[in-house]
């Protein structure tokens, strides 16, 4: 029999085939070196390498893994769903089911309807930005679009935009391909800078369709919006006419039972009704499921009732729905007093053990959600936008990485990322990333600028 491919070689024969031998760049390692490992199978805390080693695994699929990989129920669910067809290309029952628990969870309480009162089911958090920006621009019937430096929407052509200066910008395309025309309908603007949301509204007020915004920022690291910054930015946009768009592809069901938005609806001060919001991850339990929702007002100019256009072959799907619904049902309040115990033991524990070898840094939470910002500026004071995020030691982490990964614990690979746990990390998971920690932080403290 022969050996099985080594990590190295599966890369080398991907690179042939895929470019860069990923289908998404940040697999490929780029921002931390080396090779990428080659997963093949992933059970509650773990996953295998295709060389048969284990790793405590700190990215639980980019999000969707909040009870742990290949829970029995949610398996359990897509087996039957696939046993009985695996797409129909109309409409099945289990897809008003998973609305409707969605819809229950964003309750205001039992008699009041949250912000989502009607929900459309597609495939990627890119498919949901890219139609609730449609939708908004349709509803409105204006062009442009605010978003904030650092946020993360997906890769469709107007949400690539950065402006790297401190002042309100029309967009440079972020990426080649995007034309200039396409990114100058985007303005963007410094997170947690009301004063420059409200420069942006004062001179374009008028032609302003949305403002998109991650409910909590944690694609460029985690760095959650300031106390009342959702809500004042609510109240800025509506007063010029204009919608928000709540990104929850990431936070939706991960951060608590109703997201980002269920934690600040409970503080009064802190209470918000975005007009649209977006899911992803955790809403498909790890198959490809993403969906927008909102005010039933809005969300009825969608195709067939109104006249903006919106459609998927496999939008719904009923395996992958299956495995939404399932995921839900079993993310109860015991599953998110997990996430949020885990996710508290282990960035403390990062922390110390990078405190002990000297280390400056700062541990950025938003719920569950956490990453680290490296260098004495951070250490010192408040980290909340991108500019200060871009300023970090950002070199100390690619040694730090390696050396946690050579123990045996998959970290995202780029400082620029969210670290996710999932309920599945239980003491002795979490004492095999403990245990690895003190020769990661000497590495980070030996780090060199390169
Ligand atoms: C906040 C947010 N919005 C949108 C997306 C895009 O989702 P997808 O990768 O499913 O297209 C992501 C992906 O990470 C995200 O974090």
């Amino acid at each position: 029999m022969s050996a099985a491919p080594t990590n190295g070689e599966l890369f080398a024969r991907a690179q042939q085939a895929i470019p860069g031998g990923v289908n998404s760049p940040v697999r490929a390692f780029r921002s931390v070196g080396g090779t990428p490992r080659f997963y093949v199978s992933a059970k509650g805390a773990y996953l295998t390498d295709a060389e048969g080693r284990e790793y405590v695994d700190l990215v639980a699929g980019w999000g969707p893994a909040i009870l742990g990989h290949a829970d029995p129920r949610v398996i359990e669910a897509v087996q039957d769903a696939a046993a009985k067809g695996l797409s129909f290309g109309s409409s099945t029952p289990a897809e008003t089911e998973l609305a409707e628990l969605v819809e229950a969870r964003l309750r205001v309480d039992e008699a009041t309807p949250g912000p989502v009162e009607q929900l459309r089911l597609v495939s990627t958090g890119t498919e949901a930005t890219m139609s609730a920006i449609r939708l908004a621009r349709g509803f409105t019937g204006r062009e442009l679009l605010v978003k904030f430096a650092g946020h993360y929407h997906g890769h469709s052509d107007g949400l690539l935009a950065e402006a790297g200066s401190g002042l309100a910008t029309f967009a440079l395309p972020g990426s080649a391909g995007v034309p200039a025309e396409i990114a100058a309908l985007t303005l963007v603007v410094p997170y947690n800078d009301l004063d420059a949301l409200a420069a942006v509204f004062a001179e374009h007020g008028e032609r302003i369709a949305a403002v998109i915004v991650e409910a909590s920022a944690a694609n460029m690291g985690v760095v959650p919006p300031l106390p009342g910054f959702n809500r004042a930015l609510v109240e800025l946009a509506h007063a010029h006419g204009a919608l928000v768009i709540s990104d929850e592809v990431l936070t939706g069901f991960r951060v608590s039972a109703s997201g980002w938005w269920g934690l600040e609806a409970r503080v009064e001060a802190s209470a918000y009704t975005p007009d649209l919001m977006t899911f992803g991850k955790v809403i498909g339990g790890g198959m490809p499921v993403a969906a927008l929702g909102g005010r039933a007002e809005i969300m009825q100019r969608l195709a067939p009732l109104g006249p903006v256009y919106q459609a998927g072959t496999l939008s719904g799907n009923p395996v992958a729905v299956a495995a939404g619904i399932a995921t839900l049902r079993a993310a109860d309040a015991e599953v998110y007093a997990r996430l949020d115990s885990a996710a508290e033991t282990i960035s403390s524990a990062v922390s110390e053990v990078l405190a002990a070898e000297g280390v400056a840094h700062r541990v950025q939470r938003a719920g569950n959600l956490f990453s680290f910002v490296f260098g004495e500026e951070a250490a010192a004071g408040e980290v909340r936008d991108y500019q200060a995020v871009q300023r970090q030691e950002a070199w100390r982490y690619a040694p730090f990485f390696h050396a946690m990964l050579d123990a045996g614990v998959s970290l995202p690979p780029s400082v620029f990322e969210a670290w996710f746990v999932t309920a599945a990390h239980d003491d002795a998971a979490i004492a095999r990333i403990v245990d690895a920690l003190p020769a990661a932080a000497r590495a980070a403290a030996a780090a060199q600028p390169g």
